[in-house]
């Protein structure tokens, strides 16, 4: 007797199991897990892949996920701790990365997650060979150029998630002062992402609120209080800038990691890139020769995402403070990424 599958279906056609919008995860960790939730629940993609080096966890995750499968819609996931199951992705978003241990300095840490990234970047671009690769691992700037070196990608295809994350944070306390909406408050954070002052908030982050652009409807609102975001503003806007920077640290003293923003932010840079729509983000990207910065260093500027990686750098009209601050990050940066065993 023929089975119900066949007695169910006349087959027309074999159906091609390839899709367009192929993501891989890898790390599936408290960050992983989010951004694949939230790519998932938002339907960026419907053909996604986790990577770890945990198996028990890669497999839980994985019935987890397709046991929610009836309500989401019909997305292929597939989990495997080898490597060829990111075969053809569009997007890799790397959030695999070892913790800061007490006491660890950010080089040291850097170098231990240079030594992940070995094991990592070479393979995803073996079997992706024209993917865009998005670094959320910390501190995402120096291993988003970690993960550039290593690749061979062109710098257009070399993403880290940056300060699109933080700037995400700036509009959402913005929007409680103001009482709208924060797709509504526009402004924008630049620099070095600042949770690498989770890991050690002593080196925090150079983050930069480019003060003079924040506005709601066009109105900036430097032209109604030229004070805005210094010391002198009697309102205290620039508390904003110091409760984005503590933002991480005081989410991880309260429930032990951040992960559901940063998922968030991970589907939306995830969603430019694969709908190709020319959104503008602040993410990290190559910088030398912007703002006057000579290093080869990764730092946040906000950027035209396409299904190319980073298309342009919008150039921002920034005081020289601001710009005085880029290039004191930038200088950092080298300064660590010197340090970095190959
Ligand atoms: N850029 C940002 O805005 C931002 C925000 C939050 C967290 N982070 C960073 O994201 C990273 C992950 O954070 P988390 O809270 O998910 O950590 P986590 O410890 O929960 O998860 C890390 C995962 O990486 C996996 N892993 C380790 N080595 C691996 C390897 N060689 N190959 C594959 N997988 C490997 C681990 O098994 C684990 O599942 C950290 O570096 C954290 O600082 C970045």
């Amino acid at each position: 007797m023929s089975s119900i599958k066949e007695q169910l279906f006349s087959e027309v056609a074999e159906c091609d199991a390839s899709s367009n919008n192929k993501v891989t995860v890898v790390g599936i960790g408290q960050v992983g897990m989010a951004c694949a939730f939230s790519i998932l629940t938002q339907n960026v993609s419907s053909d996604l892949a986790l990577i770890d080096v945990a198996a028990d966890k890669l497999q839980g995750e994985l019935m987890d996920l397709q046991h929610g499968s009836a309500f989401i819609k019909n997305a292929k996931i597939q989990a495997s701790t080898d490597f060829s199951v990111s075969a053809g992705s569009r997007l890799c978003i790397i959030t695999a990365g070892a913790r800061q241990r007490p006491g660890e300095s950010r080089l040291d840490l850097v170098q231990r997650n240079t030594d992940i990234f070995k094991g990592i970047i070479p393979k995803l671009v073996e079997y992706s060979p024209n993917t865009i690769l998005l670094v959320v691992s910390n501190p995402v700037d120096i291993l988003t150029y970690v993960a550039w070196k290593l690749s061979g990608l062109p710098k257009n295809r070399v993403i880290g998630s940056g300060t699109n994350l933080d700037s995400s944070r700036f509009r959402f306390l913005m929007s409680q002062r103001l009482n709208i909406a924060p797709t509504s408050c526009h402004g924008w954070i630049i620099g070095e992402h600042g949770d690498s002052s989770v890991i050690s908030r002593c080196e925090a982050g150079e983050i930069i609120p480019v003060w003079s652009g924040v506005n709601v409807a066009g109105v900036r609102l430097r032209e109604l209080n030229p004070d805005v975001g210094t010391d002198s503003d009697t309102e205290k806007w620039c508390e904003l800038h110091s409760e984005v920077v503590n933002s991480a640290y005081e989410v991880i003293k309260l429930k032990g990691y951040t992960s559901w923003a940063i998922g968030l932010s991970c589907a939306s840079l995830a969603s430019s890139i694969l709908r190709n729509t020319n959104n503008v983000h602040a993410v990290s990207t190559l910088v030398n020769g912007e703002h006057g910065i000579k290093e080869e260093v990764y730092l946040s500027l906000p950027c035209v995402l396409t299904a190319n990686g980073v298309s342009h750098i919008v150039k921002q009209i920034l005081t020289d403070s601001e710009t005085v601050q880029l290039q004191k990050s930038a200088a950092l940066m080298q300064q660590v990424q010197l340090g970095i065993k190959w």
